[in-house]
Order: structure tokens, then C-alpha cells, then sequence
């Protein structure tokens, strides 16, 4: 097998560092900061499956103070930053101290919106253990809370000091959580590399959920978006128009978790709305972009097989159109999408109305 471990993509001068072997530079690169006291922020998975694994290859974190909080969206309130800000505070933290975030795209959102704010912006280290978090969340200084319902509302763009892509925590995540990740991987993919998406067409998502994530297959997959990330995040930072690529099949797809976080009933992973959200974008680049219409298909089929659809009923769609208008990527009143002219060739702030809007629901879920 070939092993891509060890390499290392810079991104804003935050270094990425990649693969199986990757945790062995991690005490001298804490070490490098010289930090005045170190915290971890856990959530009870992390704690159990990935801190005693952390610790191993780290020795200078043994007597970091671990702070532990609930897993899921739903631990992203100011409510809960403040709590964490009170014990930074009673556990005299100061300018110079560290937070290390263990965990999935959550703990780095809340971690690093925690070391945004905490005296004006402290030193973190992103550690991502959810294939999400690797291959988005955990790179390029986004940093947020929830507020109202409303994902993401409240942030800073604060970078991490580094960021540890460590292929072995994968190993301690669910299927579903897997399968989920795997949508952001098959986005940037089809935005970012179209050799490579022929590729993919090959491996439905069943066939690659039954290899071990340090397969070949899997370490190019995942380095591919992470290289990708990184490009977007060095041209814009701070997202005024190309890192809004990173958006193809979320603005419906932050809708529909929002939906779903109001009905209530069985959580929908985020994998699985983005991956809906990604078909109703097709649909949308075949109507406003130029997509084939033969590749707006392949990327419905591969994405309803994978993660079927999601069933939106005509009394909901106002509520999903409020959801969507909330959303971080409006623009003169109207809704704005990335899509793309074809795999590989995304085009940002294209206005759509909304009966187009709502027919690309109508396409993901009933075709
Ligand atoms: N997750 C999208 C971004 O980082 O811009």
C-alpha cells in the first residue's frame, strides 16, 4: 500500500500535517510554541477513543487540563463558550496558553471560536477525528457558534497554529459518520478534480465504506480534498468570492439540517443533507450553468446511492426557503449558489428564484 504519510501543505502558515505518522511530530510542534498552559477540548467519543491514542504520541499533553463537552450541533451555543471561557479563566489561562481541539468538525468550530475570543485570540491546534473535520471543518480558520436555530451565526476567522490529519482516528468513527464525511470528500471532488471523480464513479460509496480508510484509494481521496481546501483557503481566507466553492450543495443542504433540527425525530447528519443539497445543485448548474445534462445524472446517481434522498413535503418548502434566506449566502435579498459549468469548473453567486429553487428539492427527492 501506498503510504502517503507525512506530507505536509501549508496554508496560511498553518502546516497541515498529514497521515499515519503524522502524531510523531506533534510534541515538537507544541513544544516549538512554548505555550503557558495546555487544554483539550473533548466531547465524551473523542475522550474515550481518541484522547488515550493522542496521548500516546504526545507526552507533553499528559498534563494538559482535558475540558469535556457534550457531542452534536447542538453543544455550538455562547452559552456553552462562555463555560468554557469561565474555566480557561479559573484555570488562569492567559495569552499564551493552547487549546487543542479533539474531535469532529463541532469541537472545532466551538474550540476555535473559544481561542478566538479568549483575550482577544489564543493559540489552538486543530486534531480532527471525523472524516468531515479532515477533510473540511478542521482547515481554514472558520470558527462559529449556532444562534436562534440559525448554523454558524456568530464567528471569528481565527487559523490554527497547525493542523494534525491523523488517519488512524477514523478507525473509532461509526459507519453512518464515515458515510457522512465521505459527502464533503465526493464535493470537492467533483468541484475540484475531474480525473479523479471519474475515478470515484467506480467506487460507490458501499464499496468504499468496506475498505479501511488508510487504503490507497481512501489516502488519495482524502489528501485530494485536503490539498484542495488548502488552495481555497491561501487564495481567500476570508471567503469575499472563491472560497465560496467550498458552498456547492450546502445552501439547500444547511436548510435541510435546519428543517430536520426543527421537526425533531432522527438527527440528519450533515453528509446526508449536503449530499441532497448536492443533487438539488446539479440540477440547478444543468438550469443556470450549462452542466450536461449526462453529468448532472452520473452526480445524482452516485449520490442518491449512496445516501438516498431526503422527502420534503410541499408544507415544508416555505420553511425551507426561510432557512435558506437566513443563510450566510444571500446577496442583495436574493438566493445565491454555487454551482458549477461542469466537474471541476464551479461558478460562485449565481442567483436563483425561488421556483427554481424548489424544483431542485422537488428533483432530489422525487426523480
Ligand atoms: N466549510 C466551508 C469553508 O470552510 O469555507
Amino acid at each position: 500500500m501506498k503510504n502517503l504519510s507525512n506530507r505536509i501543505v501549508t496554508i496560511n502558515r498553518t502546516p497541515i500535517f498529514f497521515g499515519i505518522n503524522c502524531l510523531s511530530s506533534i510534541d515538537r510542534f507544541i513544544g516549538s510554541l512554548n505555550p503557558c498552559g495546555i487544554f483539550i477540548l473533548v466531547d465524551e467519543n473523542t475522550r474515550t477513543h481518541c484522547l488515550p491514542l493522542l496521548l500516546e504520541h504526545a507526552p507533553l499533553l499528559a498534563h494538559a487540563r482535558v475540558m469535556e463537552v457534550v457531542g452534536g450541533e447542538g453543544v455550538k451555543t455562547l452559552e456553552n463558550a462562555e463555560k468554557l471561557w469561565s474555566i480557561l479563566m479559573a484555570e488562569g489561562a492567559g495569552r499564551y496558553s493552547l487549546l487543542v481541539n479533539l474531535g469532529g468538525g463541532v469541537i472545532s468550530d466551538l474550540g476555535g471560536f473559544v481561542a478566538a475570543g479568549y483575550q482577544r485570540g489564543i493559540n489552538y491546534i486543530n486534531i480532527p477525528t471525523s472524516l468531515m473535520g479532515m477533510a473540511d471543518a478542521a482547515i481554514g480558520g472558520k470558527t462559529a457558534v449556532n444562534l436562534s436555530g440559525i448554523k454558524n451565526q456568530v464567528g471569528f476567522f481565527h487559523a490554527a497554529k497547525a493542523v494534525f490529519i491523523f488517519l488512524r482516528f477514523l478507525d473509532t468513527l461509526p459507519k453512518e459518520h464515515l458515510r457522512s464525511g465521505l459527502a464533503e470528500i465526493v464535493k470537492s471532488t467533483i468541484i475540484s478534480n475531474p480525473v479523479l471523480w471519474r475515478r470515484l464513479q467506480n467506487y460507490p460509496v458501499s464499496r468504499l465504506l468496506s475498505q479501511p480508510p488508510e487504503s490507497a484509494f481512501w489516502q488519495k481521496l482524502i489528501l485530494s480534498a485536503v490539498t484542495f481546501k488548502n488552495k481555497v483557503v491561501v487564495k481567500d481566507y476570508r471567503e469575499t468570492k472563491f472560497r465560496k466553492v467550498l458552498n456547492f450543495g450546502h445552501t439547500i443542504g444547511h436548510a435541510l439540517e435546519g428543517y430536520a433540527q426543527r421537526v425533531g425525530g432522527m438527527p440528519l447528519l450533515h453528509g446526508d443533507a449536503v449530499a441532497a443539497g448536492m443533487i438539488s445543485a446539479a440540477y440547478l448548474s444543468h438550469l443556470k450553468t450549462g452542466l450536461a445534462e449526462q453529468e448532472m445524472k452520473s452526480i445524482s446517481r452516485y449520490l442518491r446511492e449512496g445516501y438516498g434522498t431526503i422527502a420534503v413535503d410541499s408544507s415544508s418548502q416555505a420553511i425551507l426557503l426561510e432557512l435558506m434566506m437566513h443563510d450566510k449566502k444571500m446577496s442583495g435579498g436574493r438566493l445565491q449558489f454555487t454551482l458549477m459549468s461542469k466537474p471541476g469548473f464551479p461558478v460562485v453567486n449565481v442567483p436563483c428564484d425561488e421556483k427554481e429553487v424548489l424544483k431542485s428539492i422537488e428533483y432530489q427527492c422525487c426523480t
